[in-house]
Order: structure tokens, then C-alpha cells, then sequence
């Protein structure tokens, strides 16, 4: 018998390979799929009338003016995308060391939101809070004498601009500063100013990555020495101190939770749904997203199957939503 091409079945209870013979059962057991309800397209806003500008690092994304600007979340709307989160590229002439432009009600940018809400009022603008794109250092808060981002008063500054944002049609604003106890403040102050209605989605466990490299050549934040904002932002060997900012963001009323960068903190966006029962965000960041596309136009990684693998991993570590440039392409793919 030993020539016999015959081999008798092993014993087995349990044979997976089951569940994967065919793609009709694969669709039976796949435990999470990506729709496009889950997903926020991040989008870079330029003042004026020009023309859409292409962002080199990130391919596909491109820096947009108003008109460019709705014509593109309404094409969102139709692809089922019904959420944005909007950061401005601002002109070097109006930058200064303490941001003063982001509190000037002539600011562009809050013109381009009431327009933008006006124009497709059913998509959510989610609004960043940070002060990156007025200083002229680059940081996210106005610094102290001895170079350090001054906590307090860069949280005042920040409660101001996030009641502007709101003013101006941000359904939701989105701290990313890191800042101690700027949840809390923003809140009351919205509060306050009778905007009981307006959402916080808080950065509430942001890394010092250098995954953020391409946006911020987006925004025009990049400095000519690298910015290093681990004074504020989390070590990215920290799970514990996450989960601390997490629950100190949910304390002060946050009403969802994101972490970021997405895909190199898989245990992070876990150990932050198993904490807390708001809903937890996830942020595919811009090197993430260059980092797919460059593999891919070296002709090294498949991009449709790398794009798809990796939004998949992020919904099944737990996250409720993700920010991604992909938003756009998976929502088209998703439809086809
Ligand atoms: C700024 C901000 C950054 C990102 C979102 N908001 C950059 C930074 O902290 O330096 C990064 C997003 C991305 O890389 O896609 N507060």
C-alpha cells in the first residue's frame, strides 16, 4: 500500500478549513467588515479660488479651495461617506509664534466652514483643535521661556477657537493637542456659549509618531529641524498612560475617544475599547497612508489588498470609525 496515492482522513473534530472553503461560508463567518458609515475622510483646506493642489507624499489627496472643497463632500455624500475632518493649510504670512491668527474672526477658514456647512449640511465637519497651523514654530500650543508648550494658557487659546469652529458649523471639534485638561475646558465653554449640541471627539491617546510626516508637509507645518513634540504627545511605548488619557478624556465629557496613529497601535485601540463604552475612534495617519502607496508603487505590495488589510485590522482591534485618506477609494470600492 505504500505507493497508494490513497491516505486514510485523520481523526479530527475540528477542521477549520471548513468555514474557508468557499467564499459563500467565508461571508457567513467574517466577524467585521468595513462600511462606509465607519469612515471620516480627512481633507486639506486652502483659502482662495485657485486650483486643487496635489500633495506629492500623499498620493490622491490634494490640498482643496472652497468650491473644489464642496464639489468634493458632496461626492462623499453620494458615495455614503457622511463625516469629514477638515484642516486648513495656512498661508506663512499669517503665522506667528503664539497662532494669533486661528482667534481672528476675519480667519478664512471659519468663512470656508459656514459655506461648506451651508452647502452640504447633512455631512458632519469635524473640526482639529490644535494651534499647528498658525504657529510659525509648528507646535500645537504657544510656548513658554523656556521653549516648552505652556499648558494652561495654550488651553485657553484652544477654548476660544474651538467655540469659533463650532460657531462657524463644526458639528464636532477634535482636540489634538494634547494639552491636560483642555476636554474639560472646552466643554464648559461650549456649554457655555449655549453649544450644548457640539460633539468632542477627543485625540485622547496620541503618540509622538513619525507617521505624521506627510501632513505635515500638507499642512505647511514642517519645520526645517524635526519637530519633537514628546513634551506633549504620548511615548509610543506607553499602553497604561493611553489608557490614563482615555478615561481623564472621557471624565471631562469627551464624547468619543480616538487613538492615533491606527495601525501600529492595534493594543492600544483594544485596551481602549475593553475601558470605556464611548465610542472609539481610529486615525490612519499620513505615513501610513504613504507608506501603503510607496510599497505599492515600488510594485512591492498589492494596493487594493494592503489598503483593505489594514482598515480591516483597525475594526477588528475595536474601533467604531476610522479617519483615513482611503476614506474616499474604499467608499467607491465598497460600492462597486
Ligand atoms: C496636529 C495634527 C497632526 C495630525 C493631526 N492633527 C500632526 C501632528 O500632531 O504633528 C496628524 C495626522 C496625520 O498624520 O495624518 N495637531
Amino acid at each position: 500500500m505504500i505507493n497508494s496515492a490513497y491516505t486514510p482522513p485523520l481523526d479530527l473534530v475540528r477542521r477549520p478549513r471548513r468555514n474557508r472553503q468557499n467564499a459563500a461560508i467565508r461571508a457567513l463567518v467574517r466577524e467585521v467588515r468595513l462600511h462606509s458609515d465607519d469612515l471620516i475622510q480627512p481633507i486639506f483646506v486652502k483659502d482662495g479660488t485657485g486650483h486643487a493642489e496635489p500633495i506629492a507624499s500623499l498620493p490622491g489627496i490634494s490640498r482643496l479651495p472652497l468650491k473644489a472643497l464642496i464639489a468634493e463632500v458632496e461626492q462623499l455624500a453620494k458615495l455614503g461617506i457622511r463625516a469629514v475632518a477638515l484642516f486648513p493649510q495656512i498661508e506663512t504670512s499669517l503665522k506667528d509664534a503664539r497662532g494669533k491668527y486661528a482667534l481672528n474672526e476675519k480667519n478664512w477658514f471659519f468663512a470656508t466652514l459656514k459655506k461648506l456647512k451651508a452647502a452640504v449640511p447633512e455631512v458632519l465637519i469635524i473640526a482639529d483643535v490644535a494651534l499647528d497651523p498658525y504657529t510659525d514654530h509648528g507646535h500645537d500650543g504657544v510656548l513658554d521661556p523656556s521653549g516648552e508648550v505652556a499648558n494652561d494658557e495654550t488651553v485657553s487659546i484652544l477654548t476660544h477657537y474651538a467655540v469659533l469652529l463650532a460657531e462657524a458649523g463644526a458639528d464636532i471639534v477634535a482636540p489634538s493637542d494634547m494639552m491636560d485638561g483642555r476636554v474639560g475646558a472646552i466643554r464648559d465653554e461650549l456649554d457655555h456659549e449655549g453649544l450644548t449640541n457640539t460633539s468632542i471627539m477627543a485625540y485622547a491617546a496620541k503618540f509622538a509618531s513619525a507617521y505624521y510626516g506627510p501632513f505635515r508637509d500638507a499642512v505647511g507645518s514642517k519645520t526645517k529641524a524635526p519637530l519633537d513634540k514628546s513634551g506633549y504627545q504620548l511615548d509610543p511605548a506607553n499602553l497604561r498612560e493611553a489608557l490614563l488619557e482615555a478615561r481623564l478624556d472621557e471624565d471631562q465629557g469627551a464624547d468619543s475617544l480616538m487613538v492615533k496613529p491606527a495601525g501600529l497601535y492595534l493594543d492600544v485601540i483594544s485596551a481602549v475599547r475593553g475601558t470605556t463604552t464611548l465610542p472609539v475612534a481610529a486615525y490612519q495617519v499620513s505615513g501610513e497612508y504613504a507608506q501603503i502607496h510607496a510599497a505599492a508603487a515600488a510594485g512591492w505590495l498589492d494596493l487594493v489588498r494592503a489598503r483593505n488589510e489594514s482598515l480591516l485590522a483597525i475594526k477588528r482591534a475595536g474601533a467604531d470609525m476610522i479617519l483615513t485618506y482611503f476614506a474616499r477609494v474604499m467608499a467607491e470600492s465598497l460600492r462597486a
